[in-house]
């Protein structure tokens, strides 16, 4: 396992439990990629790639009489530019002269044991003698461009890492107009493309469609990763499932503008290049200037969708998430936002944190409109000051009043953005992004900060580390409500303007990094309008992000289903809110609302002194179940058991620990007489016996005469097997989106 070098043959292999990569160095000094998949043993992979000559295909200048090998046609560990490989490049780079050229030739390695860093961005972190590094350097003779492409293994979670640096060692400066960060190229197969597209409150629905013979891309402009389309896509062979099949994913490490393409070349090659988007993207590297393009997570399972999911999960907790709270039991929180809006004061939350306190809500988070004179979202962005109209006395009296309670506070803050109507924006006007002689356009009527210019990162430093020093704050949900547009820096020289959006994501982990090593004591929850930033950059920093601003339980099933393909249950913060609902107008069970929330980080949003106190109780009720299922939920193996899309009667998902199991499901669309709510479970060990020892069904129920009481199911013991390949029925229901939970013990 970990990394090999071959130097008879000049060949990498990369050994991980489960997979293995190759790429070899060509007798030109050419880095061609070889194999990425299930693990292989001996073998020459070089017969797999015979001399072929294809019409309009280019040959290297020393083949030119041999021909038959071509750029265009070989595997490619990373391309070179504009040197005859015209499918998809990686790179686009220019000289003085204007002239776009580099072709990079094999210089060097190294193999070292741990994980390799990257100046200034987010990546994933060895947690102890887990990962080795290789580093492959490579160089463009002409412009003394060098490549170093870097390659961290993480042999026992069968995840590769890849990044690329790109250093000017020549005397030219040079301009990159592309810089991509990572290359993969399937030789053989023919692949659907999983992707995970939406919108605003409705992030992440899962798209799944074989790819065409053409170039397919997957990208966001919008200066943040977006929930428009995920930085994560998955191919898998077309007959892939939840639990067999070829699949590979592709993550990408950034939470800025992304590019992934796909191309199927003209031999049936598939290529995929992820990394930064490259509109209006241009970066001047003087002579000694190095660049780094973002980390990217690969990986490989022939087990399907689902257990490529579950390896995403394991890796992004423990190797991305950096925060001390990525394993620890998280607050169940009550959030004010749709309780109150803009319009609360001191004794407005107190009276919320009151009734939640005496129903077992362990945090009170403050959302936005506490600070500046921000009674709409029109103004006060960026005057990090209380609102001592609303909050006399500042927010010490407020906090000192819900900790009273026995409960932690928590406050909402947007730090990105500033108001034209705010003081901040008064008096440094030039600090907010807009293009020179243009009215900008304005999103929810506010600016971006330009977080690539320094100071703007100091001020917010100082500004946020004073509040959290002066006050008992012990969770910060971080928030950014609008994408980016008017991209213009005005402390930067017209030659750097292409690089003001990417500088701007150094500038934010920049703030991120300083604050959250500053106050590790502080659980911080990431939200850009709901999920527009839900990425693995954004899960360094922030354990948990909140998924979606649509808190309709119905449409969050499509909503968590789609985000667990790549993040893990314990990364989703979820919220039992009113009905109806304030985006749909729906109105769903108080249960089943709290089972759909459960399958995240878990909380609530809604005033809860509207309740009936049959509803309370059903509140303490769901946090009781919540406190109880806590570790199947939040560190239990995650499968899906139906898709919400495709099998559309009803939903379920499931967690599995060594010991217990537990099955959520809810019956979004019921029929009349209708055939048996039937599950084939997953994840159990196939002679272990399991009872069931709790069966809750929640919502609107009835038991036909024919059907058992769901009682009768509690106490019955059945086998892994009988679970997972025959089934198990599920008790009757009827009305408006009933659910149930069923959990299941592991007999010793
Ligand atoms: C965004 C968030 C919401 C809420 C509002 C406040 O939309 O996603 O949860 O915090 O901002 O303005």
């Amino acid at each position: 396992m970990g990394i090999q070098f071959d130097a008879r043959t000049q060949t990498f292999t990369l050994q991980t439990i489960h997979t293995t990569y190759q790429m070899r160095v060509d007798e030109r000094g050419r880095l061609l990629h070889m194999y990425y998949g299930r693990k292989i043993g001996r073998g020459d992979l070089r017969e797999l790639y015979p001399p072929a000559d294809h019409g309009f295909s280019p040959d290297y200048y020393p083949c030119r009489l041999r021909r038959g090998v071509s750029p265009d046609v070989l595997p490619q560990e990373y391309t070179g530019c504009n040197v005859g490989d015209f499918r998809l490049s990686c790179l686009v780079v220019r000289d003085p002269d204007g002239a776009a050229g580099a072709d990079f030739l094999y210089e060097s390695h190294e193999i070292t044991p741990g994980k390799y860093t990257l100046d200034g961005l987010p990546c994933a972190h060895d947690e102890g003698a887990e990962a080795e590094t290789l580093c492959i350097r490579m160089k463009d003779p002409v412009t003394g461009l060098c490549l170093e492409l870097l390659y961290g293994v993480f042999a026992e979670q069968d995840v590769i890492t890849r990044a690329v640096r790109l250093k000017n060692a020549g005397a030219a400066p040079l301009r990159l107009e592309k810089a991509a960060s990572a290359c993969l190229d399937l030789p053989f197969g023919n692949w659907d493309l999983v992707h995970f597209h939406g919108r605003h409150a409705m992030e992440r629905k899962m798209e799944r469609a074989p790819l065409p013979a053409a170039i397919t891309t997957v990208s966001s402009t919008r200066g943040a990763s977006s929930h428009h389309h995920n930085p994560f896509v998955i191919l898998c062979d077309h007959d892939a499932t939840e639990d067999h099949g070829l699949c590979y994913g592709v993550m990408l490490v950034y939470s800025g503008s992304h590019r992934t393409d796909m191309e199927v070349d003209q031999n049936g090659l598939t290529r995929v290049v992820s990394g930064l988007h490259d509109e209006r993207f241009s970066w001047q590297l003087e002579p000694g200037e190095s660049f780094t393009a973002p980390e990217v997570l690969l990986c490989c399972s022939a087990g399907g969708l689902g257990d490529l999911s579950r390896h995403y999960h394991k890796f992004l907790r423990r190797n991305i998430c950096r925060s001390p709270f990525r394993y620890t039991r998280r607050p169940v929180l009550i959030n004010n936002w749709e309780a109150t809006y803009f319009d609360f004061n001191t004794d407005t939350i107190c009276r919320i944190a009151e009734k939640a306190a005496s129903l077992g809500v362990e945090m009170m988070v403050l959302d936005d409109g506490w600070f500046g004179k921000r009674n709409d979202d029109n103004a006060g962005l960026g005057d990090w000051y209380v609102n001592e109209e609303k909050l006399p006395g500042g927010l010490r009296p407020l906090i000192e009043r819900v900790n009273a309670l026995g409960m932690k506070f928590g406050l909402w803050v947007e730090p990105e953005m500033v108001s034209e109507d705010s003081d901040l924006y008064r008096a440094h006007p030039d600090w907010a992004l807009t293009l020179p002689g243009r009215s900008p356009a304005m999103g929810r009527n506010q600016l971006v900060l330009d977080l690539s210019r320094p100071e703007v990162v100091d001020y917010l430093v100082e500004r946020l580390s004073a509040l959290l020093a002066e006050n008992h704050i012990e969770y910060i949900k971080w928030d950014m409500n609008r994408n980016m547009s008017d991209v213009y820096s005005r402390a930067l020289p017209p030659e750097r303007q292409g690089e003001v959006a990417h500088r701007y994501m150094l500038g934010v982990y920049r703030l991120l990094d300083r604050l959250t090593t500053a106050f590790p004591h502080v659980l911080f929850e990431g939200c850009a309008g709901g999920g527009g930033r839900f990425d693995a950059g954004m899960l360094c920093y922030f354990p948990q992000i909140w998924c979606s601003d649509n808190t309709d339980a119905i449409e969050r099933l499509t909503i968590q289903h789609g985000t667990s393909f790549g993040y893990p249950v314990s990364a989703m913060g979820a919220h039992v809110s009113a009905c109806p609902n304030h985006q749909t107008g729906r109105t769903v069970p108080l249960w089943t609302r709290a089972v759909v929330a459960m399958s995240g980080t878990f909380g609530y949003e809604l005033d809860l002194g509207r309740l009936t106190d049959e509803e309370c109780g059903q509140v303490r009720q769901q946090i009781k179940t919540f406190q109880r299922y806590y570790d199947v939920i939040q560190n239990g193996d995650y499968y899906r058991l139906r898709d919400p899309d495709r099998q559309p009667r009803y939903v379920a998902w499931q967690t599995v620990t060594e010991g217990e199991s537990l099955v959520s499901l809810v019956l979004t669309h019921p029929e009349a007489n209708a055939r048996p709510l039937h599950l084939c479970l997953k994840g159990l060990e196939e002679d272990a016996l399991y009872k069931v020892d709790e069966l809750r069904v929640y919502g609107t129920t009835e038991t036909p005469e024919s059907g058992d009481k769901p009682d009768s199911q509690v106490g019955a013991v059945c086998s892994g097997s009988m679970l997972m390949y025959a089934g198990y029925i599920l008790p009757h229901m009827i009305g408006d989106a009933p659910s149930l939970q069923l959990h299941l013990t592991r007999l010793p």
